[in-house]
């Protein structure tokens, strides 16, 4: 068992198939990912952040056939030339990438296999019924929905439109049934550990009605890891690829090697972090699997909602996608890291639209922060030669931005602690709004015409760079760019070391910046942008 003083925070995505470039959905995730586990890291927790691709199965085999090149010189070059780089793009720092086909991973899911299969949860069957290649997924009857149009009289698949294939195979099994009650005893005792609680009642249903056994291999598919006992067959994509949590992170390796220590720090995931596409593999089918191999349950499975096009979910498969460097091209990586988290509930479905995108960085971030860093650093320029005068009586109003400000560090703390992204947001973005205000009532503009009010001056200026401090900080998981160039702005770098460096449970004590940094009125942190998309 792991001792829980060195057990890391560890943080998972899905693996995204390689059967085209990303989209702003896949983004999305691990943006969220990013952006919390950077939270984490500020809370001074040690922290493991996985991404990575999902590269075997049918619709990659697919898509390379149509490419007419071989399954690994399309996933070779997709991963290369989109999935790797788009995690700079949308300013990612995982500890790691996963492939499914590196060594690592294929030979930890073969003796994974091997394992259940000694345990008694794996027989050999005949497998008849509908699978969506889209969702590599074997479908229940009442998954599916009546075909219209040119798919009428067939079935489809509610979440690709497109009509479902008939399987009929000699495959092998696995006894997810005999995990039903067990299922249901876990998630009664840990309500929190499917989130949000939507995605908690529709598991417990699912489980409720009842849990049939599932195809582990497939027969008629080439690209995959072979079977460790029976080589005529490839293990299910799902059940090879759900495994990267675990084989990521040295599942089956050596314990005293550096991934077996590893494994140790980690497991088990503290979030497994996925779209509600795949809430069942993650909440039904991955923890069965976990329980058949004696291994400790993930803490926390979240379902987010979904990006929207024209009321459907932006896919892959039909080419709704817009790829995150349309949006990041044009807005840079902090905005489109803000936009998301804060426009959208996380856990509930949303679109994107230019417009709005705008309106929000105008007015929050441009208007908002941008503009206070701008007056803050501009006046300290002017008044006090750029250097960060030392703050002497503090009175009233100023006492109210210090207590407003250990009210913000706390809910924002919670609230990112509880994965609830625009709460969080939303409380930082009103102390910015509260700071504006105090600029606004102050007027550090009129005192300054007349050294009688050196010492007031002098306070008030000394009170914004120390909101921003503390701003700098709280945000830098979010927009660590703009953040970054807001702490050297101010001066911060010297005395207090980096900005990552800063701690939540620290950030609200008031008076920190030194007096006497160097405060440079740097580049616009969001600048004005012209409507031209
Ligand atoms: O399902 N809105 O891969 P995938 C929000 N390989 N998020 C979206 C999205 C959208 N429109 N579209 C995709 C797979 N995503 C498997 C996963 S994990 C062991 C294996 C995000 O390429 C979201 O996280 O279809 C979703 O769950 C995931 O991408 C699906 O990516
Ligand atoms: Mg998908």
């Amino acid at each position: 068992m792991t001792d829980p003083a060195s057990k890391a925070f560890y943080l998972t995505t899905p693996i995204y198939y390689v059967n085209d470039a990303p989209h702003i959905g896949h983004a999305y995730t691990t943006t969220a990912g990013d952006v919390l586990t950077r939270w984490h890291r500020q809370r001074g927790e040690q922290v493991w952040f996985l991404t990575g691709v999902d590269e075997h199965g049918t619709k990659v085999q697919r898509a390379a056939e149509t490419g007419e090149v071989t399954p690994q010189q399309w996933v070779d070059r997709l991963v290369e030339e989109s999935w790797q780089p788009v995690l700079a793009t949308v300013d990612a720092a995982n500890d790691d990438f996963i492939r499914t086909t590196e060594p690592r991973h294929g030979e930890r899911v073969q003796r994974f296999w091997e394992v259940v299969r000694e345990n008694g949860y794996v027989y050999s069957s005949l497998y008849e019924g509908p699978y969506c290649v889209g969702c590599e997924e074997f479908k229940l009857p009442g998954d599916l929905l009546d075909g219209e149009g040119e798919y009428g009289g067939q079935k489809v698949c509610p979440v690709h439109g497109r009509p479902v294939e008939q399987l009929a195979e000699e495959n092998w099994f696995f006894r997810l049934s005999a995990f039903q009650d067990r299922l249901i005893a876990h998630y009664e005792a840990h309500p929190e550990a499917v989130q949000p609680r939507s995605a908690y009642n529709e598991v417990m249903s699912f489980i409720r009605q009842g849990l049939t056994d599932i195809s582990m291999s497939r027969s008629s598919v080439s690209w995959g890891i072979p079977l460790p006992w029976d080589n005529d067959q490839v293990i299910y994509v799902w059940f090879d690829a759900l495994l990267n949590y675990a084989t990521a992170v040295g599942y089956g390796a050596d314990p005293d090697s550096v991934d077996g220590r590893r494994f140790a720090e980690c497991w088990p995931p503290d979030v497994n972090l996925v779209g509600k596409d795949i809430l069942r593999f993650h909440a039904v089918y991955w923890p069965a699997m976990l329980m058949a191999a004696d291994l400790e349950l993930p803490r926390k499975v979240f379902a987010h909602g979904w990006l929207l096009v024209g009321g459907e979910k932006m896919s892959k498969s039909k080419l709704t996608g817009i790829a995150p460097e349309q949006i990041i091209d044009h807005f840079g990586s902090d905005a489109f890291r803000y936009y998301f988290l804060r426009a959208i509930q996380f856990g509930q479905d949303g679109s994107f639209s230019w417009e709005d995108m705008s309106a929000r960085y105008t007015a929050e971030l441009a208007n908002g922060l941008g503009n206070l860093a701008a007056r803050a650093t501009a006046m300290v320029g002017k008044y006090c030669d750029g250097s960060l005068p030392a703050a002497h009586d503090f009175t009233a109003a100023e006492h109210e931005i210090a207590a407003a400000l250990a009210e913000t560090a706390e809910v924002a703390d919670r609230a990112f602690g509880a994965i609830d992204f625009s709460v969080g947001i939303v409380a930082v973005k009103e102390f910015v709004d509260r700071v504006n205000g105090y600029v606004t009532e102050q007027e550090p503009w009129a005192l300054a015409k007349d050294e009688a009010n050196r010492a007031r001056l002098d306070v008030v200026l000394y009170t914004i760079c120390e909101s921003l401090r503390a701003i700098a900080v709280l945000y830098n998981p979010l927009m660590p760019k703009a953040m970054s160039s807001l702490w050297q702005q101010l001066g911060a770098g010297g005395e207090l070391g980096p900005i990552a460096d800063q701690r939540i449970a620290d950030v609200a004590r008031w008076g920190q910046l030194p007096p006497g940094t160097h405060v440079v009125k740097g580049e616009s942190l969001f600048p004005r942008l012209d409507d031209a998309s």
